[in-house]
């Protein structure tokens, strides 16, 4: 059985005082509810979300991480300062990293490879299609292909640790959401190539998520779908009411 699982992704937004206001306010809406949730935080306001949810099982996740294990990279943050902080997830391969930051799916695979051989934090790794993909009808083998790079070389113990979370670039932030036929066909078609590429006790684990657009006034048709276990949560995930709405979908 498949637990489904929530995460806010609050990509650049809120201060370390933001942070730890959403904090009070999410736990105590968040107190009897058994979806399991994350959110997603800047680097600065993870040890703050950490202490602030000890104690429940909200859980904290990054937004990205290097692959190497220190170095001259500045600006970057590795595996064993998100371990040393106590995060429990990862996003690798946001398009908005691949888009803007030159994330390419090999960058992703080695980022995979050490989080899931050093740590056990579990990445959320985005896939999805632009909007000229999409027209063209290539969506299933731009996702394909991702997923098949962004797995090399994983063992099916490693792949069913990843939760995949499929967002179609043209629904991040615009608002308009895949029709819940849409995400619901290209997660059954993922978990397809999850089949192919493992087996079907690994493609049975996995989790995978929709993201672009979830707000509560979707959640509930979006989550309804057999194949679709969670949705990644950007905008909504900011406001406590609004992303416990979505959990309650
Ligand atoms: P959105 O973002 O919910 O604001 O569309 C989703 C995401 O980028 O993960």
């Amino acid at each position: 059985m498949r637990i489904p699982f929530i995460a806010g992704n609050w990509k650049m937004y809120k201060t370390k005082k933001e942070a730890l206001e959403f904090a009070e306010s999410f736990k105590q809406l968040y107190k009897d509810t058994d979806i399991r949730a994350a959110i997603c935080a800047p680097f600065t306001q993870l040890d703050t979300l950490v202490e602030a949810f000890r104690g429940t099982s909200i859980g904290v996740g990054a937004q990205n991480v290097h692959f190497e294990d220190e170095g001259a990279f500045t600006g970057e943050i590795s595996v064993a300062m998100l371990k040393e902080i106590g995060v429990d997830y990862c996003i690798v391969g946001h398009s908005e990293r691949r888009q803007y930051f030159a994330e390419t799916d090999e960058t992703v695979n080695l980022k995979l490879k050490k989080l899931l051989t050093e740590s056990a934090i579990r990445p959320i790794l985005c896939v999805g299609e632009n909007l000229s993909q999409r027209e063209a009808g290539k969506e299933k083998e731009v996702v394909s292909q991702q997923i098949e790079k962004d797995f090399a070389g994983l063992t099916s113990e490693q792949a069913e640790q990843i939760v995949i979370a499929y967002e179609p670039i043209w629904a991040i932030g615009t608002g308009k959401t895949a029709s819940a036929e849409q995400a619901e066909e290209m997660c059954a078609f993922i978990r397809t190539i999850v089949e192919e590429l493992y087996d079907e006790d690994t493609c049975d684990k996995v989790i995978i998520q929709y993201g672009g657009s979830v707000k509560p006034e979707n959640a509930t048709e979006i989550m309804n779908m057999d194949e679709i276990d969670g949705a990644l949560v950007g905008g909504a995930s900011l406001i406590p009411s609004k992303f416990m709405d979505i959990i309650n979908f």
